[in-house]
């Protein structure tokens, strides 16, 4: 038996993927009468609510790592935090039907992921687990911590710090997406970690995430193991906890939450239920907690490699504030099919997507890349139209000469800056094979590029099922930064989960397992819908 047939998590990559001569395995039909609740609501708990944020910032001088001053937590920081990473930015209505979309994207706007904060006690806010309500814009205290619990979670961090932890509830996506929605949990949990990155370094906050951990630690931390807390068909998984510290504060890693955590959780008062999301569920995807069970993740030791450094990054020209940036994100649902980006414009964005260490939407530590840009460049001011490739570490790149189909060029991009190792592969019109390899989408082909996200997953898949989940997660936190980056430019992106996997592979001249694509992402000036009106979320809070 081969390797690849040996692990659940690769056969559900397998499985999973769109083919040009069918889909992934999903609903029939679309249960209308069944969609889930977009927000999870723990029902009868004590609420917190928090305040908003406006103005601050340029968005350049934060992608740019100019540091700003560190806030001490509270109601006013986290909920700053909060409203410009996971909370509704805007309430949409057209004829009767009326939605929210949120600072962070999401497959088919179905959010599958949660926040919890662990917090000690701050000025306005007591120690305890807290659920966050993006529906309006408050904290839901699950329990209260006491002096021991709290010490032991704190005590040996600098002061200002807490914990946040990232679940997903499957289900949201799975109702419309069947069997390839987790794969989306994993993509938005992604983009939700570089959404709160972003956030965090408006307010002098750096993000580890603590991805040594093992999920069960996690899940006992944020009361997701509480199995008569939950419906048992709707299950909530843990995905990743992270610790924010003021940025000027060293933080000593490993952190380890303490040993005997699940029996001092055990002896606390718990407060509220997690309410149903759906009644019915007509389709069931068992395959996706299967999947889920088999890519559990143990504790691990803290990856230490790190990449070669890179030159500060290449400014974007935006005077937009960060805030203002960050709220009006939206995904293009349709591109005007003539903008395109000047040149400059365009490495400023590609730079946006290496990763730098300390700068958002990047870790704390960065590891050597091993996720590719190979893009469909449509509509760049004197560059030819085509397929280029940007291996984001160059330890890749002879790798990917040789995977790669033998007639690419590999031709050096003639006045690109150094560090920006881009690659003419082949002069093309490539925007019907752009959008035919997206599901047939046309905002593939008419942007200013589309790009598919090319893993090393052999190499990554080595180390264990888990794996997966952390590389999925990568490709989210990439395309936040695309999606930031995009708008930073005068230009709108929008991730792209439908695509035809071995179609790519394909194009690309791609045998085997060893690279796979992962996401793929378009950019381009968005056309607005007009019979869409939008208004502003959380008046009440509004002064
Ligand atoms: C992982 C992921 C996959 C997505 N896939 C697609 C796609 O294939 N086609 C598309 O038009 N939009 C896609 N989107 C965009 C979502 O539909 C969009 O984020 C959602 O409707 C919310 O709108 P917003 O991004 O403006 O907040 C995707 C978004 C994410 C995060």
């Amino acid at each position: 038996m081969s390797a690849s047939q040996s692990d659940p998590v690769r056969d559900y990559h397998q499985r999973t993927k769109h083919r040009l001569d069918g889909y992934a395995a999903g609903p029939d039909t679309l249960d209308w009468d069944d969609q889930p609740v977009a927000f999870r609501d723990y029902g009868n708990c004590p609420r917190v609510g928090l305040k908003l944020r406006e103005g601050g910032p340029a968005f350049a001088d934060i992608a740019a790592g100019i540091r700003q001053p560190s806030a001490l937590p509270g109601s006013n920081s986290i909920g700053a935090l909060l409203a410009c990473s996971l909370a509704i930015s805007t309430w949409k209505h057209h004829g009767t039907a009326r939605w929210a979309v949120r600072c962070n994207p999401s497959s088919g706007n179905l959010h599958p992921t949660e926040a919890y904060l662990a917090l000690p006690d701050t000025d306005d806010l007591a120690a305890g687990l807290y659920h966050y309500r993006p529906q309006d814009h408050q904290l839901e205290q699950r329990t209260a911590y006491p002096q021991a619990l709290s010490d032991a979670l704190f005590g040996d961090l600098p002061a200002g710090s807490f914990l946040l932890g990232l679940s997903a509830i499957p289900w949201r996506e799975a109702w419309k997406y069947g069997e390839r929605a987790w794969r989306y949990c994993q993509l938005d949990l992604g983009h939700a970690l570089g959404a709160l990155r972003y956030a965090a370094a408006l307010l002098g906050w750096q993000v580890h995430s603590l991805e040594h951990l093992a999920d069960a630690e996690v899940a006992a931390l944020l009361g997701l193991d509480r199995a008569s807390d939950f419906e048992t068909d709707e299950p909530e998984y843990p995905e990743l906890l992270c610790l924010l510290s003021p940025a000027c504060q060293a933080v000593t890693l490993p952190y380890l939450l303490p040993e005997d955590l699940s029996g001092q959780l055990a002896g606390l008062v718990w407060q509220g239920k997690a309410n149903r999301l759906s009644g019915r569920h007509l389709y069931q995807w068992p395959i996706i907690d299967e999947t889920v069970r088999a890519a559990m993740k143990p504790r691990t030791a803290l990856v230490t490699e790190i990449p070669s450094p890179l030159p500060p990054p290449l400014g974007l020209d935006c005077e937009l504030s960060a805030v203002d940036l960050i709220q009006r994100r939206r995904s293009a649902q349709a591109f005007d099919g003539s903008t395109g980006l000047d040149r400059d414009a365009f490495f400023a964005l590609l730079d946006h997507c290496l990763p730098r260490a300390g700068l958002p939407p990047w870790g704390e530590q960065v590891e050597p890349a091993q996720l590719h840009l190979i893009l469909f460049v449509h509509r760049v001011e004197s560059l030819q139209k085509g397929l280029y490739a940007l291996p984001r570490d160059l330890h890749a790149l002879e790798p990917l000469k040789t995977a790669m189909r033998s007639e690419f060029q590999w031709q050096a991009v003639a006045d690109c800056p150094p560090h920006l190792p881009l690659f003419q592969l082949i002069g093309a019109d490539a925007r019907r094979t752009a959008a035919r390899l997206a599901c047939q989408q046309a905002i593939a082909a008419n942007g200013a590029f589309s790009l598919a996200m090319l893993a090393e997953f052999d190499q990554v898949m080595a180390v264990g099922s888990w794996a997966y989940r952390r590389l999925m997660t990568k490709a989210g936190l990439l395309g936040q930064a695309l999606y930031l980056g995009a708008e930073a430019s005068g230009l709108q992106g929008t991730g792209i989960g439908c695509f035809f996997d071995d179609g790519l592979h394909e194009l690309f001249g791609l045998q085997g397992d060893e690279y796979q694509v992962l996401y793929q992402f378009t950019v381009g000036k968005g056309t607005p819908d007009s019979r869409i009106t939008n208004q502003l979320p959380y008046p009440e809070l509004r002064g």
